[in-house]
């Protein structure tokens, strides 16, 4: 496949995967949030898609074309370590996030897509979707299919999940048990003590050694 074949699939896939997510998200109320403007390409298909919903906008130095660029009381100027945990209005207030900050550098883009993963994982409201072209697994975001004409890893879909109590539990056996291994933050955050009594998180515990299943203070190798 030539350069030109694979940047157009990417787009194609992109356009698919963002037509896909506006069928997902209807009847789930919150904002969009495109994170990385560039050219203005995706802000101006998320505009097409959604009249009537607030559309937020991160970038580092705005450089799109004329007709694409946000008001300024939807741009969040600047890096985005810094905007986002800033942007504390978004909380859990974001039906779609579309993250598109990549370079032509796959290493560059996982290091940038799991260094901000916790950043935009907390912005989204339950139920709300995450299009992604980096891979963002992790124990809250739920992998959907892609639409048929978008190849296995080409872009990605997921959905913040909404799970309370016991179904939360066993998501986080489910995951602890796909890698081996869960670091004490995600631990923390599924099994909060003041909403958890101290025999169920006993239970999880006994389970996860059952499982085999290791705590660490950090995912090995940068897994992230
Ligand atoms: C691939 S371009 C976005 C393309 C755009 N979605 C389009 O369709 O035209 C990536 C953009 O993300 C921005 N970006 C990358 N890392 C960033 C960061 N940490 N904070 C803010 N902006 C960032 C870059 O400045 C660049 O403009």
């Amino acid at each position: 496949m030539s350069r030109l074949d694979s940047f157009i699939r990417r787009l194609e896939a992109q356009r698919a995967c963002l037509n896909r997510a506006a069928e997902l998200i209807h009847g789930v109320d919150g904002f969009v949030l495109e994170l990385g403007l560039g050219n203005g390409r995706t802000y101006d298909h998320l505009r097409e898609l959604f009249p009537n919903r607030d559309i937020y906008v991160c970038e580092r130095r705005v450089a799109a074309h004329p007709d694409c660029i946000p008001p300024a009381d939807r741009l969040l100027l600047g890096d985005m370590f810094d905007t986002l945990p800033a942007a504390g209005f978004l909380a859990g207030r974001v039906a779609l996030a579309h993250f598109d900050a990549g370079t032509g550098e796959a290493a560059a883009n996982r290091g940038l897509a799991a260094g901000l993963r916790p950043l935009i994982v907390p912005l989204l409201r339950a139920g709300g979707i995450i299009a992604t072209q980096q891979a963002m697994d992790c124990l809250e975001l739920d992998p959907l299919p892609l639409p048929d004409d978008v190849a296995a890893g080409r872009y990605h879909l997921y959905r913040r999940e909404s799970t309370t109590g016991a179904a939360r539990v066993e998501r986080l056996l489910a995951w602890g048990k796909k890698r081996g291994y869960l670091t004490y933050d995600e631990l923390n955050a599924a099994l909060p003590p003041d909403l958890m009594s101290s025999e169920q998180i006993e239970e999880t515990m006994r389970k996860l050694t059952q499982l085999g299943v290791k705590l660490v203070e950090n995912p090995p190798n940068n897994e992230g």
